[in-house]
């Protein structure tokens, strides 16, 4: 694929467009770098959201709880400069890792421990990526308005997620 194709005007007329073309571009590329990056891209082009990216969580080892040491690290993202390192149930990024489920945040500023990377951003998703249960990355979106993301976001992103599990 060349180009994205888009038709639709609502946001769950995007998402169905879309994700069919990210498991095709997926599908050429065995990369998780290679094909993060090309899926914050589609993200930031299909809806030209303010943030988008993906953290990693890096540092976790055999036996390990959760959070012992591992943090999350900065992946692939579209938008500005962002914070390189976030703790084990920090932000709403390390809350989703701790909590293993999906975080809407219709007001950052109303998020206990938000962690701002940027002050224009105002409200947020964050969606785990899991494999054999565990949390590996987390995928980041921020927008620039109050109250950007809903359930529709929440359920197209946890089914782009799951896609993106085989990457891992
Ligand atoms: N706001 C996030 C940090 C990541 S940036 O927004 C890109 C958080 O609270 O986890």
């Amino acid at each position: 694929m060349e180009k994205l194709i888009i038709t639709s005007a609502d946001k769950a007329g995007i998402y169905q467009e879309i994700l069919p073309q990210i498991e095709g571009v997926i599908s050429y590329e065995t990369d998780l770098i290679a094909n993060t990056a090309n899926v914050a891209a589609i993200l930031k082009e299909a809806f030209d959201f303010f943030w988008a990216g993906f953290y990693f969580v890096k540092g976790e080892e055999a036996g390990q709880m959760p959070g012992e040491q591992a943090q999350l690290v900065l992946g692939p993202f579209q938008g500005p400069l962002a914070c390189t390192r976030i703790k084990y149930g920090k932000g709403v990024c390390g809350s989703s890792w701790k909590q293993k489920q999906t975080l809407v945040v219709p007001d950052v500023e109303k998020f206990p421990g938000h962690i701002a990377c940027s002050s224009l951003s105002r409200s947020e998703i964050v969606v785990p990526i899991f494999k054999k249960g565990k949390v590996v990355a987390v995928l980041d979106i921020d927008s620039k308005d109050l109250a950007t993301f809903d359930h529709t976001d929440a359920q197209y992103l946890e089914a782009l997620a799951k896609m993106l599990e085989k990457l891992f």
